[in-house]
């Protein structure tokens, strides 16, 4: 048997309802804070990845899927979405001719080759939202603010969001060798992936997991107290505007982010709950102002972020989101030869009217056929034998009070479209409360 390659899913028809209403709630809040989707391919050259993402960085190192084309092309399949985005925008130029900061939005599968476990997988989808074009503080506090009322919407509020700042360029070049001074006669005391990476990549020696209480660590300088004026100026309005937005935030200052492009502000969101495991990062993002420069485009400084939707799905198992039942409108039960023409023309018809219908496929007996017919939750269900395929009328059942009418055929369409809208008018497609599962 051929099975599913290590860290990938499929997403079979009993959780395909949960993953939609998951999508619907992304592109529902995404368009209260009017952001526009946008798609990209799913492999691009990969130096996009090198000169994007950075070198150095262990996702570019160590996890990216490479394969030459059979044009000798060397390609990748993205591990993420911002690089890809900002490619876009600059070939398209799109800042050119949509208003500034353009607020894009994504979701689709990324690809990295990690250790799988529970919420981390080699396939994987996120969520982002990434605002291009401006340097303005509100940016940044209205896309903390965005990602938590993300969370809240799906009904997950406790978090905590984690924010850091790492600077402009300036601030960064000046922290880069103070951690180096600082690191230089503590090697030794460092995890062994640490003494490897220090000296191309000391930035991420701040947030070994490996050994996190490593006192070296604790000690150690922060990029916060290496920051510019100007570059703290930002930090303190973002923090301003995620108090005037309501967003509970904590400074931790050991929060770097595993790739090259971030600038200023970094954040990640947090939350403690069983059902995620050990992979409590929910969403992570920062300012990437130099981004489009490394591209070759124009100055264009950003920022974004980006939910991982597997660790959503595993955060939801603990909370009561419902994503309804699947229910069709309507099962049409046929007996006899003649009615079986007749009747998948009457499915047919009401299809085209937009009703969802099912029948059986097997000429199965008409218990047979009701038995069928539960399994795909039918609001009604309709009966035509040949008295009435005789009479041009139809027997219709409310598959849940078990009332049954006989309707003539001419006005079948019409009673079910009827019936089904005074049934669910009102109803908010995530009903517990309304008169039936919708
Ligand atoms: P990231 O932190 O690499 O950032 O990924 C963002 C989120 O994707 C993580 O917090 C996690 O929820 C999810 N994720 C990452 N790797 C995996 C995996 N192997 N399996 C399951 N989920 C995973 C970025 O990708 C940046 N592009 C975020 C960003 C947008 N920064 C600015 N704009």
């Amino acid at each position: 048997m051929i099975t599913k390659i290590k860290g990938t899913q499929d997403i079979i028809p009993k959780d395909i309802r949960l993953w939609q209403k998951l999508e619907e709630v992304v592109r529902r809040v995404s368009k209260l804070y009017n952001y526009t989707e946008i798609r990209t391919p799913i492999f691009e050259a990969s130096e996009l990845f090198h000169r994007g993402v950075g070198e150095t960085t262990d996702i570019v190192k160590k996890e990216t899927y490479d394969f030459l084309d059979r044009g000798g092309r060397s390609l990748t399949l993205r591990p993420e979405g911002t690089a890809s985005i900002m490619r876009s925008v600059i070939e398209n130029k799109l800042y050119s001719s949509m208003p500034l900061p353009l607020k894009l939005f994504y979701y689709g599968p990324m690809f990295r080759y990690e250790r799988p476990q529970k919420g981390r997988q080699r396939q994987f989808h996120q969520f982002g939202a990434e605002a291009i074009g401006s340097d303005n503080p509100l940016v940044d506090g209205e896309l903390i603010a965005f990602a938590t009322t993300f969370l809240f919407a799906l009904g997950i509020r406790d978090v905590v969001v984690k924010i850091n700042s790492l600077g402009d360029q300036e601030s960064k070049e000046k922290y880069h060798s103070r951690i180096l001074e600082y690191l230089k006669p503590r090697i030794g005391e460092l995890c062994q992936d640490c003494q490897r990476r220090h000296l191309e990549n000391p930035l991420r020696v701040l947030d070994c997991k490996v050994d996190k209480d490593n006192p070296v660590l604790l000690e150690a300088p922060k990029p916060l107290d290496s920051l510019s004026d100007q570059a703290k100026q930002h930090f303190d309005k973002v923090i301003g505007y995620l108090k005037a937005l309501g967003v509970n935030y904590e400074i931790d200052k050991n929060l770097v982010r595993g790739l090259d492009y971030y600038t200023h502000t970094v954040f990640e969101i947090e939350a403690d709950l069983e059902t995620l495991g050990a992979q409590a990062t929910l969403c992570g993002g920062g300012r990437y102002d130099g981004l489009s420069e490394t591209l070759g485009g124009p100055k264009l400084p950003s920022m974004g972020f980006s939910f991982g939707i597997e660790r959503l799905l595993l955060a939801l198992e603990s909370f009561d989101f419902y994503p309804g039942l699947d229910r069709i409108d309507a099962y049409l039960i046929v007996l006899g030869d003649q009615a079986r023409f007749a009747g998948a023309a009457i499915a047919e018809s009401l299809r085209r009217g937009g009703l969802v219908i099912d029948y059986d496929y097997g000429e199965r007996s008409i218990k047979g056929q009701f038995n069928q017919g539960e399994k795909l939750n039918p609001r009604y269900f309709l009966i035509f034998g040949e008295d009435e395929y005789a009479s041009g009328a139809i027997n219709v059942k409310n598959a849940k009070t078990g009332v049954q009418e006989r309707i003539e055929l001419q006005d079948l369409y019409r009673h079910l479209v009827n019936a089904i809208q005074s049934a669910y008018s009102g109803c908010t497609g995530n009903c517990q409360n309304c008169e039936d599962d919708c």
